[in-house]
């Protein structure tokens, strides 16, 4: 199989959202910490009828639907997800019966979880079987779905919701340069779930971001180093398109994309622009320890990329800063974003992705942009999607309301013999929704 990759995406989030303005003055947080500050604009979240479950159905059967796939042509089915609804049964099973009911119970694949890593994992693995000697021909099938809430306090404005379903095969669109990966990982506490009567994790803010950039220089490195070794040249950021990074909160990706920028210079520092070496001069001796510590040397790079960031990384932040942190779903998020600011253009472009789970997992890789025919056209992927309809159709809660669905959720989580409202009504056609939960924990969906 030749240029294995994406053919097709879906995405669905939540109709509903608070804005980020609206939460900071309701938490008594300065003005312009979560908008400024974190660089975040609004927050998706379920209400009590939407969970991770619901939001996959939705994704799983609008893309089978509008890209006319049949049920039969899927081979493989991977989840990923990060939201612990049943400790033994799988999500993917949740979405068999769309298979059941065409008579294909023959997909193999089930979740992967480790934090927001999962969605990569399910992808990596589709796009090897594909590629491998057990392929039988047909399409691979990734979800990934994710509820992200926190306890109040300052993670709270990070959270977000979504599912992404993305369609693996040969001949993709958005193909894989599988010999372009480079991994990290490692034993840390910085976000783990622990509490299992709680669906909140256990953060620890400051590490969780050392973290993530620490990982984010390790694969860099063995990213660099495998391009070198096969290219015989070296690799810096002029060598990619556009960059897409794992988007927990905006600040953070500029913050990361800045850090790539300083990699460049420290390795080879021809290979940045004279503003960039006067301004990153001063820290070339800096040890690694230091150079993560350092807050001057974080505003400088980010200042020295402010202009590559505009061009490679921008287009690519819509979805994660107008619905949250995705987990699983959010690098994916952010690359639907490029497609649905960029379809028209970006034939024969490479992209970089940085995909992280704390934990910590981490993987950057490396994709290429191929002109296909209809339906997996980016125009076509572009339209399916519909981002900017789906934005725009939403319904704004105030942040006294989504606290108390946050309140009602709490209660609800890992609770049986209740029946849900019912009410479908912010929903667009189609959407899945769940209805009752039994006195055996048995979970029940309708579709509006
Ligand atoms: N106007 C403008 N900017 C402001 C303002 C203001 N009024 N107030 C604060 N800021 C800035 C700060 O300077 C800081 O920016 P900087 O880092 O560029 O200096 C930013 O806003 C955030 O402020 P902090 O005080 O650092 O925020 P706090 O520590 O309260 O919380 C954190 C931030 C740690 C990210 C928290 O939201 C959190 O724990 N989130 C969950 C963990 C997370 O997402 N980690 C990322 C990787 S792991 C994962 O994906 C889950």
């Amino acid at each position: 199989a030749k240029n294995v990759g994406i053919l097709a995406m879906e995405i669905y989030f939540p109709p509903t959202f608070v804005q980020q303005e609206a939460l900071e003055a309701h938490d008594g947080a300065s003005k312009g910490k979560y908008t400024i500050g974190l660089g975040q604009d609004c927050m998706a979240f379920c209400t009590e009828v939407e969970d991770v479950i619901s939001m996959s159905l939705t994704a799983v059967t609008s893309l089978l639907e509008k890209y006319k796939i049949d049920p039969k042509q899927i081979g493989r089915l991977e989840v990923g997800s990060e939201t612990v609804i049943d400790k033994s049964k799988s999500i993917k099973t949740f979405l068999m019966p769309i298979f059941e009911e065409r008579g294909n119970t023959d997909i193999e694949g089930v979740d992967s979880t480790n934090a927001c890593y999962g969605g990569t994992a399910a992808l990596l693995n589709c796009v090897n079987w594909i590629e491998s000697s057990s392929w039988d021909g047909r399409y691979g099938l990734v979800v990934c779905t994710d509820s992200a809430v926190y306890a109040e306090g300052p993670a709270r404005p990070t959270g977000g919701a979504a599912a992404i379903a993305m369609l693996i095969g040969p001949d993709a669109p958005i193909s894989f340069e599988s010999k372009f990966r480079g991994s990290h990982m490692s034993h840390a506490y910085d976000f783990y779930k622990p509490n299992l009567t709680s669906e909140y994790p256990v953060v620890d803010g400051k590490l969780s971001q050392t973290c993530y950039l620490m990982a984010l220089d390790s694969c860099y490195k063995s990213f660099c180093h495998k391009y070198e070794r096969l290219e015989g040249k070296q690799f810096s950021l002029s060598d990619a398109d556009y960059f897409i990074f794992h988007s927990p909160y905006n600040k953070l990706v500029q913050k990361s994309f800045a850090r790539l920028l300083f990699n460049d210079f420290l390795r080879n520092a021809s290979s940045v622009d004279a503003i960039a070496k006067e301004k990153l001069g001063p820290f070339s001796t800096l040890t690694g320890d230091e150079s993560f510590q350092s807050r001057e040397l974080e505003k400088a790079s980010q200042q020295a990329s402010k202009r590559l960031y505009d061009t490679k990384v921008q287009p690519t932040t819509l979805v994660p800063k107008q619905v949250g942190n995705t987990y699983t779903a959010s690098l994916y998020a952010a690359f639907a974003s490029l497609i649905h600011n960029k379809h028209s253009e970006l034939t024969g472009k490479r992209v970089v992705l940085f995909s992280y789970g704390s934990g910590l997992t981490a993987t950057m890789f490396s994709l290429r942009i191929h002109e296909v025919r209809h339906p997996f056209s980016l125009s076509n992927i572009s339209t399916v999607m519909n981002v900017s309809g789906k934005l725009e159709s939403r319904h704004e809660f105030t942040p006294r309301k989504f606290v108390e669905t946050l309140k009602l959720m709490e209660n609800r989580y890992g609770a049986k013999n209740f029946v849900t409202s019912k009410d479908s009504s912010l929903l667009s056609p189609g959407t899945y929704y769940l209805t009752e939960v039994d006195s055996m924990y048995r979970r029940f969906y309708a579709q509006k």
